[in-house]
């Protein structure tokens, strides 16, 4: 029996700590527990921020982390972005380095991996800090290993389209932070409940933007169409590698607005695709879209030939079984 994505740990995870002036020095500790003031700044005002990783184990048993320095400056943009101490990135590089060597061994052989989630939460002991930083916090390193996201065979998902409401507050929308996901989760819950979604296309303003929690492409014939980066949507790291591999295999990217007009009448055409990419979900099929009450099938409402291609040949790299071109694996 498979247990749910991200709830076994392992029992260590490295830490250090920012006393204010400086950081400490980087310990490995027990991941099961963690003391924190009643009164700490997190607990009150979500000074906190994350990230999502995986390493990866190849044939020949070596292990290898995906693009961490693209993950490391996420977390350091989302540190400054909430006014938590700057963190140091090659000490959180060496966290994560210790950390996945001190479970290597348990890394799982592919589709499983070990998924890696380096955190950063303010702690000083301050609850009149409402409108202030934390001086003080605590960033630490907890991986779990999980398995295929889509045992028991992918399908392709139903999305409802939110044309209204956002994810987010937009200035936060490119902060990996706890509270965008918390401010998510009621229309995702009701659109669970009441429309069978698997997930919510957030589109403010009839703007298509991602969804909970991974970033939306529209792929239709050799043209690839997502969102352009600004602050209001997570710049996803395998967002970025799809569209990287994508202009590799020649075809079109384009960066660009796209409007809940255009997605309707583009998705009508028989062989356009759509997908979610994210670090768990890697690149996932869209099968139907939920509008006011009507649901239109992408395509042939069935997992895509082009989304299966440029999933195949990320997972290729993570795996050891194609060349690293873009030099995007750190071996451990
Ligand atoms: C809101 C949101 N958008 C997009 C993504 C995709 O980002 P990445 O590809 O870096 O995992 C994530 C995380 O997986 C997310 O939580």
């Amino acid at each position: 029996m498979a247990t749910a994505f991200g709830t076994v740990f392992m029992p260590e995870m490295a830490r250090v700590d920012f006393n204010g002036q400086e950081w400490g020095p980087a310990a490995m500790v027990p991941s099961d527990q963690l003391v924190l003031h009643p009164g700490a700044h997190v607990l009150h005002y979500s000074s906190t921020c994350f990230e999502g990783l995986k390493a990866f184990r190849h044939q020949d048993g070596s292990v290898h982390v995906f693009r961490m320095d693209r993950n490391i400056a996420r977390l350091a943009q989302s540190s400054r972005l909430l006014a938590l101490p700057e963190i140091d990135e090659a000490q959180v590089g060496q966290m994560i380095r210790d950390t996945v060597a001190r479970f290597a061994d348990e890394v799982p052989a592919p589709p499983g991996s070990l998924y890696i989630r380096p955190t950063h939460i303010g702690t000083e002991p301050a609850i009149g800090k409402a409108a202030a930083p934390s001086t003080q916090s605590c960033l630490y390193i907890l991986v779990s290993p999980v398995g295929d996201y889509f045992a028991g065979g992918a399908t392709a998902l139903r999305l409802l389209l939110e044309d209204q409401g956002m994810r987010c507050a937009p200035h936060m929308g490119m902060i990996k932070s706890g509270g965008n996901y918390a401010s998510a989760l009621r229309p995702i819950t009701q659109a669970r409940a009441e429309q069978q979604a698997d997930q919510v296309l957030f589109c403010p303003n009839g703007d298509v933007q991602e969804t909970g929690a991974a970033n939306f492409l529209l792929i239709d014939g050799d043209e690839i169409i997502t969102k352009a980066l600004d602050e209001s949507f997570l710049h996803g790291i395998t967002r970025d590698s799809i569209l990287t591999l994508a202009r590799d295999l020649g075809m079109r990217v384009s960066e660009r607005q796209l409007t809940v007009d255009e997605l309707l009448e583009r998705a009508a055409k028989p062989e356009c695709e759509a997908a979610l990419s994210g670090t768990a979900a890697v690149l996932t099929s869209v099968g139907t879209l939920i509008h006011h009450g009507q649901e239109y099938a992408v395509g042939s409402g069935q997992p895509g030939p082009i989304t299966a291609k440029l999933r195949q040949t990320l997972n290729a790299i993570q795996w050891g079984e194609a060349e690293d071109r873009h030099g995007w694996l750190t071996r451990i």
